[in-house]
Order: C-alpha cells, then sequence, then structure tokens
C-alpha cells in the first residue's frame, strides 16, 4: 500500500448512513483524547488529515479515509466524562452499530491504549467484545515518547496483569512522536492485506 495516497473520503454521523461494506477496512478504536486521529496522521505522513485535538470528545462521527483499495475507518473516542447522554447515546449508535455488523469486511481492529495509564473500564470491555466475537485485534499502546525506560517497563508489566489475555494479543508500543511502532503497524496491515 502507498500509504502516501491516503484521501479522506467521508464523516458519518449516524450508523444508518454508512454504506455496505464493499472493501476490507482497518478500524482504530480506543479512548477519546488516546491518539487515534495522530496516528492515522502519521501513518499516512500527513499533518492533519484526520483532525487532531486537545479537547477530547468533540467530534461524534465515523471517519472513512481510503488508501488503494482499503479504508481506514476512525471510530469515535469513547470514555470522556464531560459529554451529555445524548452525545453518548449517539456513540453508542455509531460504534456498537459499526462493530456488530458483522457483514462489514473489517480485517482488524486496531485498539489503541495510552501506555501510560491502566485500561480503563471501557477499554476492558472493549477488549473483552473483540475476544467474545473473535474479531481479529492488534492493542496499540500509544504516546510511549512520554515514558522513561523504567515507567515503561513497569507499565508493561502491569498491562500483563490488566488485559485479559495480554499474552496472546499482539502489542504494539506507537508514538505518533517519534514514529516509533509505524513499521510494525505498517507491516500488520500489508500481512492482513495478502491473506
Ligand atoms: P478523539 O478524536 O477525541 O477521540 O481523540 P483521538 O484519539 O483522535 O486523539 P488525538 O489524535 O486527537 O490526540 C489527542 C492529544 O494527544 C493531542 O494533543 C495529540 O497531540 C496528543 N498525542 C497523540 N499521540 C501522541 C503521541 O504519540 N505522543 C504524544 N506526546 N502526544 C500525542
Ligand atoms: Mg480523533
Amino acid at each position: 500500500l502507498n500509504f502516501n495516497k491516503a484521501e479522506f473520503v467521508t464523516s458519518y454521523g449516524k450508523f444508518s448512513q454508512i454504506p455496505k461494506s464493499d472493501r476490507p477496512e482497518f478500524a482504530f478504536s480506543g479512548r477519546s483524547n488516546v491518539g487515534k486521529s495522530s496516528l492515522i496522521n502519521k501513518i499516512f505522513n500527513r499533518k492533519n488529515m484526520a483532525r487532531v485535538s486537545s479537547v477530547p470528545g468533540k467530534t461524534v462521527t465515523i471517519n472513512f479515509f481510503s488508501v488503494e483499495d482499503v479504508y481506514f475507518v476512525d471510530l469515535p473516542g469513547y470514555g470522556y466524562a464531560n459529554v451529555s447522554k445524548a452525545e453518548k447515546g449517539k456513540w453508542g449508535e455509531l460504534i456498537g452499530g459499526y462493530l456488530g455488523d458483522f457483514e462489514r469486511y473489517v480485517e482488524i481492529v486496531f485498539q489503541l491504549i495510552d501506555m501510560r495509564h491502566a485500561p480503563s473500564k471501557d477499554d476492558i470491555q472493549m477488549i473483552n467484545y473483540l475476544i467474545d466475537n473473535e474479531m481479529p485485534f492488534v492493542i496499540v499502546l500509544t504516546k510511549a515518547d512520554k515514558l522513561k525506560p523504567t515507567a515503561r517497563k513497569a507499565r508493561m508489566a502491569a498491562f500483563a496483569e490488566e488485559i485479559p489475555c495480554f499474552e496472546d494479543i499482539h502489542c504494539i508500543p506507537f508514538s505518533a512522536v517519534t514514529g516509533e511502532g509505524v513499521d510494525e503497524l505498517k507491516a500488520v496491515i500489508e500481512e492482513v492485506r495478502q491473506d
């Protein structure tokens, strides 16, 4: 895949607006502010194609990007406390709809977790959902640049206790700042696409 050829396709605010899946899709899931949009920009080598914001929970849309014959899907971030009930409902409809649509051609879900912190309840719920529904997924540990080596080691040991089936899950440390993990993530995408 030529990641430099990425294009923004559309944003959907309702699951019912999303057309039937006609191409393989790579989805990016995680709590608000974890770094989904930053990761997408990094792998596309773009500054702000997926809009990055320091204000979490701003956009409640699913955003589709295309690269050649596949889609990249930026899911709305969850778990932000200061959102209204209406927004939460919208989020549930979108994510629930998308991840529950087993006719979609979702190749892999990249589940992002902030490397600095223990996973939230929502993160664990998401991971359990992916496991229970046998959806292929990889965990991406974001903001790796913010941890010094000792803190990082401690966090990795803690994740092994906190995340169910951790030893069976492919985990990629990632930083949109240093570029750590970019090649590994792209390699996963290429590998899956060729099967
Ligand atoms: P929502 O769209 O609200 O769900 O958030 P998001 O997951 O798309 O997060 P976004 O990419 O907008 O990043 C949130 C904040 O974290 C921004 O201020 C980014 O600059 C910062 N950030 C993202 N990735 C990294 C990283 O790898 N390292 C550092 N140091 N900061 C990062
Ligand atoms: Mg975002």
